[in-house]
């Protein structure tokens, strides 16, 4: 097999990234799982010592009547709090600033986060910026926030990100157009719930698409060459999962054991690519996330498929294993099928999973002339961070990328 001088160097880069990634320093957060489990988290904040905690929170959600009862719930404990509630998806620099200064009145010792990704990650760059003077995309990057955070707790209200146990807070930056990501071991919060109940009304578009975003985070920590034994029994266990509840999920919101089950597969997928990192997949998203505004899990959705095929010729064997767990069998005979054959049918589901969800096969936003651009910053985004299965040159970037074009005609 030829290998570029470039991959040769970049994988002996990410042996010694994996060495380092080995020894973080990672404390998984407290879990309270399953029914009940917001109430404990609550109690377990008061039995902490903590008087008044700061809610941050989206306007959706409020809206949504997802938040009430938490607070009813804080109430029923006499434990104070205050409503930030103004997070947006993919949340602006300018919102965590606001956020810190009104954390800072508000007296809270500690953050509550009840909310999808961009409101965990509104609260875990809240609680950074509360220790660390430095403004929030000066902390984008490695190990930056070096003063840890203030006490965070979680409830995440979707299935997708994983957020809740990852050590990373992705932050926009407008002006440039840019999504920024804070990776830390700080960051990981202190404890979290993961209570399907306040999953229930998340609408069905939304629920495919972080369902999606958890999908990816498995994959592609399975095909890392930074993959460790631990995290494929995570990815393996999460893909799972989420290829059997998913599509339930989707029909059938209302059905708790599959919104408990897409919870925990979204979590322990996001424990995988912590240690095992993500790929071109979430570099190519997030680029077009910061460009087009698509929601983050859509774009993997429409993404994944596209940078699988172009891996295949490196991927196809660990894809295959991944086929084989989750019972994804060949159209033919799953007997005797091989690796690429395998591979080819994972692929396919996924593709099937995306139409059965209305995800299209194209980003109806991209544009020719932007390809070479998001190819140069998605390479850049992947370089040193993602242990990617195969490297792709420029040229094979933005032949991947345009694929991805509205089909004509
Ligand atoms: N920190 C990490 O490790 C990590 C990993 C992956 C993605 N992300 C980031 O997370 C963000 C995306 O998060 P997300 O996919 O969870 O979406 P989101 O948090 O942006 O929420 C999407 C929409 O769903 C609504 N919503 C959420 N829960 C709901 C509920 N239960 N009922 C009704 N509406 C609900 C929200 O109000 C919002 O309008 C992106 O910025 C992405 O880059 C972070
Ligand atoms: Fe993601």
């Amino acid at each position: 097999m030829l290998f570029t001088l470039e991959t040769l160097f970049l994988r002996g880069y990410m042996r010694i990234f994996k060495f380092v990634t080995a020894k973080l320093p990672i404390v998984w957060p407290q879990e309270f799982i399953g029914a009940g489990a917001i109430q404990e988290l609550l109690r377990h904040i008061q039995s902490q010592g903590f008087t008044r905690v700061f809610v941050v929170t989206d306007h959706n959600l409020v809206n949504a009547g997802v938040v009430a009862p938490v607070l009813a719930e804080l109430d029923a404990l006499k434990l104070s709090y205050s409503v930030y509630d103004t997070i947006q998806p993919d949340t602006p620099a300018e919102q965590i600033e606001a956020g810190l200064l009104a954390f800072v009145n508000s007296g809270a010792e500690a953050v509550l986060a009840i909310g999808g990704g961009s409101v965990i990650d509104a609260a875990k760059l809240i609680a950074a910026r509360a220790l660390n003077p430095k403004p929030v995309l000066k902390l984008a990057g490695l190990f930056k926030v070096r003063k840890g955070i203030q006490p965070l707790f979680v409830i995440p209200t979707t299935a997708g990100t994983g957020s809740e146990v990852t050590i990373a807070a992705v932050v926009s930056d407008t002006a440039a157009q840019r999504k920024l990501a804070v990776i830390d071991p700080r960051l990981i919060p202190s404890a979290m719930a993961l209570d399907a109940q306040i999953m229930l009304g998340l609408p069905p578009a939304i629920t495919a698409a972080t369902g999606m975003d958890a999908l990816t985070h498995a994959i592609e920590a399975f095909v890392s060459k930074n993959a460790t034994a631990e995290t494929d029994v995570r990815a393996l266990n999460a893909a799972k999962r989420i290829f059997k509840y998913l599509p339930e999920a989707f029909h059938n919101g209302s059905n708790e054991q599959a919104r408990q089950q897409m919870a925990e597969a979204s979590k322990l997928a996001g424990q995988a690519f912590t240690i095992a990192g993500v790929g071109y997949v979430h570099a190519i998203a997030h680029n077009l996330g910061a460009r087009y505004h698509l929601p983050h899990g859509l774009a993997n959705a429409i993404v994944m498929p596209h940078v699988l095929s172009a891996s295949l010729p490196q991927a196809a064997p660990r894809l295959a294993k991944l086929a084989q767990h989750c019972s994804i069998h060949t159209s033919a005979k799953a007997e005797g099928a091989n690796d690429m054959e395998q591979a080819k049918a994972l692929i396919e589901k996924i593709k099937e999973m995306n139409k059965e969800f209305a995800i299209p096969t194209y980003v109806e936003a991209l544009q020719p002339g932007d390809i070479a651009a998001i190819s140069k910053a998605a390479r850049a985004e992947a370089r040193f961070t993602y242990a990617v299965p195969r490297y792709f040159t420029h040229a094979q970037m933005q032949m991947v990328l345009h694929g991805m074009l509205k089909p004509t005609g």
